[in-house]
């Protein structure tokens, strides 16, 4: 049965109406969407951060709060690689095992405050771990899957991370990803850098992988002994509850510090109202719960929601294509929720592969982690959703903790490709480069005026660094660093970047962590990396290479290849660039910096429209590197 949705136009308004009047009224109401130790007695944040007097405990607001309404009903349907293997647990089922998880943790010493780093495959554990490092005060630090050994080094010591949990391997078809080797070699980089005293291991398969006497452990045995109750830190709602590193336009990832009563308002305020949850949904998020997406919608709103959200070990195609149809037609998922890059991938594959699934439990599409373009939002609504379901573009960040721009289903027109409207209490305006508003119809740099719950806390260790790249770039608002076009009707339509990130298949990834890695090649005296549009991937990574002088042509053939290996090495093969040229120098401005806009124009096969030249340090290179870009 379809249900209509909870939101009219009226209603709707009725919210963005009173989030605008008195915004401070309507957050404190809103807060009572979860279940504090302490209420607050203030919402807005004035100096001491959102809800500042209140306490509470995420997992109980996820888990013990709904086990006398729905302790039998799913909190997490798993859907393994092989169709047969599924596991559901119910709210009363994953409260038991995140107690039981919480008590290991305390076991091993963690204590409130600590990090816990979580690198793991598609498997429950991962939400688990989560959670209990919630219940303990414990903030956890999920590590991407595809991080190399280098990337999770430095992500460990940064955080500070004094235990961490990984799994023996993870599946990927008949292919095993070594995890605990990559965790292994990551801890044997610098351990004088690193406080992890102890490594659980989650037994994915039965691939037996060496264990380090004293410092590892096999999971499932600790578990299997430890208590299924375990007493709930009570936690300040200005208590950090994770950390997520993330790239920006300078220098290493920042860890990005996530706060409790905040972020759980906006997660579950943000989760309702843009998918339209309603009882009985099955809820699927295909993000990895290494990005935010993961975080906010695999697990805290949907559980801090009492909904039922579905993990899926596997990939889009494997073993067949039609593979993700197959698992909204099995487990009648009603909201889906994926990337732009994704929906690319699955058109190509054509109409007739959907075509045979039942898809009619569908209800509402998401889209997220880059602009979705005018054909791919078409196909998704019309053959997927087959043109009945809401499709909800969402934009936000890491930064954000949640949905920022997005249709809300029933009480927002659509627009395709477009993020649409804000979403109550979320102020976007758009700044000339000046940093002067623009009203209207116009194209300008977005930044969000005010605050609002889910907003970050900070940056780990470095606050000022927060505020140099946040909340400093144009006074009174915060940058986001994407540019947007809004229209007359004050739809807004995300147009990309505007600093040194670029964002590939949804991935973010800093110019500058690309040329760090690069200039620990002996042979290559500087480098640039940009993005320039790509097909599939919405961005491709570019990378131009300066070689020292005097390479004999065997170097200079070897050194493309080390490029690739050293981008894998240090940062991780989803950050491989799509092409690498070798080039004479790169075009600079007087002043020393590159100039990217040049950069870009050159590698999309550009050949003149440039501008202005005479402003360059170095005019003349623009011809050599027109001529390298030719020739390749
Ligand atoms: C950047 C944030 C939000 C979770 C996933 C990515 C881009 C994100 C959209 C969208 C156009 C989008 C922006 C943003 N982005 N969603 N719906 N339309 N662009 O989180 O890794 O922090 O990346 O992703 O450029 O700044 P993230």
């Amino acid at each position: 049965m379809l249900l209509s949705p909870r939101l009219t136009p009226e209603t709707y308004k009725c919210l963005i109406d009173a989030a605008r009047q008195d915004p401070e009224a309507f957050w404190l109401r809103e807060s009572r969407r979860l279940q504090w130790m302490n209420a607050p007695t203030s919402a807005m944040d004035t100096g001491s951060g959102w809800f500042a007097d209140g306490t509470l405990n995420v997992s109980v607001n996820c888990l013990d709060r709904h086990l006398e309404t729905r302790g039998d009903h799913t909190a997490l349907i798993w859907q393994g690689e092989d169709t047969g293997s599924v596991l559901r647990l119910t709210y009363r089922e994953l409260h038991a095992r995140v107690c039981a998880m919480g008590n290991v943790l305390r076991d091993s010493g963690v204590k409130r405050g600590d990090r816990v780093a979580i690198h793991l495959p598609g498997v429950v554990e991962g939400v688990i771990a989560m959670l209990a490092c919630a219940r303990i005060g414990a903030m956890h630090v999920v590590l991407f899957g595809g991080f190399s050994a280098e990337a999770i080094a430095d992500r460990l010591a940064d955080s500070g991370a004094v235990l961490v949990i990984t799994a023996n391997v993870g599946r990927r078809g008949a292919k095993r990803i070594p995890f605990k080797t990559t965790m292994d070699t990551a801890l044997g980089l610098r351990p004088e850098a690193l406080a992890v005293r102890r490594v659980l291991v989650v037994e994915v398969t039965w691939d037996e992988v060496p264990l380090q006497e004293g410092r590892d452990a096999l999971l499932t045995p600790l578990l299997a002994a430890a208590s299924t109750e375990c007493e709930p830190e009570v936690m300040k709602a200005t208590d950090p509850l994770f950390l997520l590193y993330t790239s920006g336009s300078t220098g290493k990832p920042k860890g990005i510090v996530h706060g409790t009563g905040g972020y759980l308002t906006w997660a579950s305020f943000t989760h309702e109202l843009i998918f339209d949850h309603q009882q009985g949904d099955v809820f699927w998020c295909t993000a990895d719960i290494g990005w935010i997406t993961g975080h906010t919608y695999v697990a805290y709103g949907p559980l801090a929601n009492g909904g039922t959200l579905l993990l899926f070990e596997g990939m889009p195609s494997h073993p067949a294509p039609g593979r993700w149809w197959d698992v909204i037609q099995s487990h009648k998922v009603t909201t889906f929720y994926t990337s732009p890059t994704a929906v690319r991938a699955l058109m190509s594959e054509g109409d007739e592969i959907p075509g045979r699934y039942n898809l009619s439990s569908l209800r509402v599409l998401g889209s997220v982690g880059e602009p979705i373009n005018h054909e791919a939002w078409t196909w998704f609504h019309d053959v997927i959703g087959g043109g009945r379901c809401a499709l909800v573009d969402t934009w936000w960040q890491t930064e954000t903790g949640g949905a920022m721009i997005s249709l809300v289903p029933g009480a927002v027109a659509p627009r395709p490709a477009s993020a649409t409207l804000p979403l109550p209490g979320v102020n976007p305006v758009l700044l000339d480069e000046k940093g002067q508003p623009l009203d209207g119809a116009v194209e300008g740099i977005l930044c969000i005026d005010g605050s609002w719950p889910g907003r970050a806390l900070s940056i780990w260790k470095d606050d000022a660094l927060f505020q140099t790249t946040y909340l400093k770039p144009y006074p009174g608002h915060y940058f986001t660093g994407d540019g947007a076009r809004r229209d007359a009707d004050g739809y807004y339509w995300i147009t990309g970047r505007v600093d040194d990130v670029i964002n590939v298949s949804g991935h973010r990834i800093g110019s500058a962590e690309i040329e760090d890695a690069l200039s620990e090649i002996h042979d290559i005296s500087e480098s640039a990396a940009i993005g320039i549009p790509h097909d599939l991937k919405g961005q491709g990574l570019i990378v131009y290479v300066v070689p020292h002088h005097g390479l004999s042509d065997t170097q200079l053939a070897a050194l493309k290849d080390a490029v690739i290996k050293t981008i894998a090495a240090k940062v991780g093969r989803y950050a491989v660039p799509e092409r690498v040229y070798l080039v004479p120098d790169i075009p600079k401005t007087r002043s020393g910096k590159s100039v990217r806009r040049l950069l870009r124009k050159i590698a999309c096969g550009e050949t003149e429209g440039f501008g202005d030249l005479s402003t360059l340090a170095n005019p003349a290179i623009v011809a050599d590197l027109i001529a390298v870009i030719g020739r390749n």
